[in-house]
């Protein structure tokens, strides 16, 4: 099984003072920095685009894992690799052709995700597994953060964590939404290895705690 990964979703930070919030969380524990970017159109929400990541790039050496909610990946995705993203993942609601869009996002320097709403069947994702790097599964429907953990969602991760495991692939598992210690538990135990947090770390008063205690 791939080692955990804790990526804290930057949604919830200060935008204010974003490098800064970036840091607290990296200092804290945080291997990944997940950033959460909203259209608009896809989803009602609307946050970041390509010039914020090539900021956070210059700000520091973390992992940038972007999470696209955004009705044009195949556009954005590119945009976002190019402005330094680590990894771009996706929505398989929002791709006409989603293998279209994981062969232009593996002609850049980046890992590929694909993520699947609560709405959507795991069953999905199969045809995809041996081509990306993630699939993430969405706990919440996208669009807010600071929402409650969708209790269906453990019996989902675990149908592809079956998957992954039966063919040998070291795709990594990653669960985004509503994720505290209670929670992280609940997926991990179901298999996932990459776990989202927003509210649970930023909002914490001790944000190296709240990490430690999403690993515990
Ligand atoms: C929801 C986002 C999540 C969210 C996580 O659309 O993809 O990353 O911000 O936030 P919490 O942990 O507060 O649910
Ligand atoms: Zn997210």
């Amino acid at each position: 099984m791939n080692p955990l990964i804790i990526a804290p979703s930057i949604l919830s930070a200060d935008f204010s003072r974003l490098a800064e919030d970036c840091r607290s969380v990296e200092e804290a524990g945080a291997d990944w920095l997940h950033v959460d970017v909203m259209d608009g159109h896809f989803v009602p929400n609307l946050t970041i685009g390509p010039v914020v990541i090539q900021s956070l790039r210059k700000a520091t050496a973390g992992f940038l894992d972007c999470h696209l909610m955004v009705s044009d990946p195949l556009e954005y995705g590119q945009r976002f690799a190019r402005a330094g993203a680590d990894l771009v993942s996706f929505h398989l609601e929002a791709a006409m052709d989603p293998g279209a869009v994981i062969d232009a996002l593996r002609t850049e320097n980046v890992q590929v995700g694909l993520v699947i709403n609560p709405g959507r069947s795991p069953e999905e994702l199969f045809p995809y597994l041996d081509r990306i790097d993630l699939v993430l599964v969405m706990s919440v429907w996208a669009g807010f953060g600071g929402q409650s953990f969708l209790t269906h969602s453990p019996a989902r991760v675990e149908i592809l964590a079956q998957e992954i495991a039966r063919r040998g692939l070291s795709t990594r598992l990653e669960v985004d939404g509503g994720i505290t210690a209670t929670t992280a538990r609940q997926v991990r135990d179901a298999g996932a290895d990459t776990l989202v947090a927003g509210t649970s770390v930023f909002g914490a008063p001790d944000r190296a705690r709240a990490i430690a205690d999403l690993r515990a």
